[in-house]
């Protein structure tokens, strides 16, 4: 079956690549002239682990293309994707929709046979609606469906969570579309995943409840992190004791930072906003959101306390900048909270992240950047761990002390204990312990 898919950021590229690994034929469209040169050429724009050779095996084969010509992409496609950018709107928290409209209206040009739109990117609930009245204005409604699909993927993890997903959720109004949504995940029925065909209403909000959840989890875990700190209990024992309750899970329980990230911060947020459209007022997702924005600015305090009461002058050593490792994703990362603050509290920075560097120092003024970890601790007077990259879990705490002018470490995401780092001489700050 031939497809379109029109955006080729994460959502757009990760799910274009995955459908020609199904076998499907696959043609990715973005405005972006040198994006769509590089990737002709196998040059991923983004890091994530197993993409690039993945790219690389279908484009040879054939079955994987790239184009800035929308009419050629969607020449004989079955379905077209709209997978471009739903940003956080500036001033009311809504999602700007223009790119998908702007998207909506180019497709309706060049729709010339039956072709169900497809929206993955995460739209708020009514999109679907609104994208067939307007396809309607100017087609007629025999030419074409809409459908929602939205994508669950994990950044880091994206390929494995689209080939082997929990489920697949598919929101459509009628057998046509669900026909050619159900060939495209044909693959899938394979190895049992549930394919959920439901409204498209209802896809649309699932997708926003299942983010919504999975932050309330995250604020939830942060607030008794809090709570433990002032009780003396240890919140990654809580979350165990708890966790192993089926109805609760384990997942999604680590204390931390706060969460960030391109999905559940806007995510939350907008769906606050359309939800209060719709006259309904969800108190506990906006708790959430107001938890976690409380929760960045509180690390910078949590810092200073580690260090004694007070930053000023002192050079700081920080481990992580990415909003969560195995990505160079920076968007709304906790350090953007965090660094400035001791910035501004008169800290010296240096720091150092495994791939998110590049974008890093365009973010964060006056942030020294190292080459490797132990560079950033040589005279430091703390060190601080913000984001859980693996090369940071088996670090030389010997080396470290001997590198650093006061051992002191303040650990944002608990990968270390404190009985060992306090048998190294360490004075260690961890999270909800
Ligand atoms: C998320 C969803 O998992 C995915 O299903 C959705 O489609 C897009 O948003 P992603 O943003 O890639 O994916 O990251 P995820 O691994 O879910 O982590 C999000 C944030 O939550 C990170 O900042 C992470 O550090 C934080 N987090 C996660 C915690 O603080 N504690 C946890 O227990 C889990």
């Amino acid at each position: 079956m031939k497809i379109a898919v029109i955006g080729t950021g994460y959502v757009g590229l990760v799910s274009g690549t995955c459908f020609s690994e199904f076998g499907h034929e696959v043609i990715c469209v973005d405005k972006d002239v040198k994006k769509i040169e590089n990737l002709k050429k196998g040059i991923v724009p983004i890091f994530e682990p197993g993409l690039d050779t993945m790219v690389v095996r279908n484009a040879e084969a054939g079955r994987l293309d790239f184009t800035t010509d929308l009419a050629e992409a969607m020449d004989g496609a079955a379905a077209v994707f709209i997978a471009v950018g739903t940003p956080s709107r500036r001033g009311d928290g809504h999602a700007d929709l223009s790119y998908v409209m702007a998207a909506v209206d180019e497709i309706a040009a060049l729709i010339k046979s039956y072709t169900v739109v497809v929206t993955k990117s995460t739209v708020p609930v009514g999109t679907g609606r609104e994208i067939k009245a307007r396809l309607s204005a100017k087609l007629s409604t025999d030419m074409f469906d809409v459908a929602s699909n939205p994508e669950f993927l994990r950044e880091g993890a994206a390929i494995e969570d689209f080939m082997r997903p929990d489920r697949v959720v598919c929101g459509v109004e009628n057998e046509r579309a669900q026909g050619v949504l159900k060939e495209l995940y044909r693959p899938l029925f394979l190895n049992e995943t549930p394919v959920i065909f439901t409204s498209r209403e209802t896809a649309e909000v699932v997708k926003y409840a299942a983010n919504a959840f999975l932050a309330t989890k995250i604020s939830f875990i942060n607030e008794m992190a809090d709570l433990c700190e002032r009780v003396g209990a240890d919140v990654q024992e809580v979350a165990k004791g708890i966790g192993l309750d089926k109805r609760i899970g384990s997942k999604f329980l680590h204390a931390g930072p706060g969460y960030g990230g391109s999905c559940f911060p806007k995510d939350t947020r907008a769906l606050v906003r359309s939800a209060d459209d719709a006259g309904v007022d969800l108190k506990i997702v906006r708790a959430v959101v107001d938890v976690n924005e409380e929760r960045k600015r509180a690390m910078a305090a949590k810092v200073i306390g580690g260090c004694g009461g007070s930053v000023a002058g002192k050079k700081i050593a920080v481990l992580g900048l990415t909003f969560k490792p195995n990505t160079d994703d920076m968007r709304e990362s906790p350090s953007l909270d965090i660094l400035p603050a001791l910035q501004k509290a008169g800290a010296e920075i240096h720091a150092f992240d495994p791939k998110g560097m590049e974008e890093a120092k365009h973010l964060l003024p006056g942030v020294h950047f190292a080459n490797d970890p132990y560079e950033t601790m040589i005279g430091a007077d703390a060190l601080v761990i913000v984001t859980e990259w693996n090369q940071f879990r088996a670090l030389d705490l010997g080396r470290v002390k001997d590198l650093m002018k006061s051992p002191v470490m303040i650990d944002l995401r608990n990968i270390y204990g404190r009985a060992d780092l306090a048998s190294h001489g360490f004075h260690y700050t961890g999270i909800g312990r």
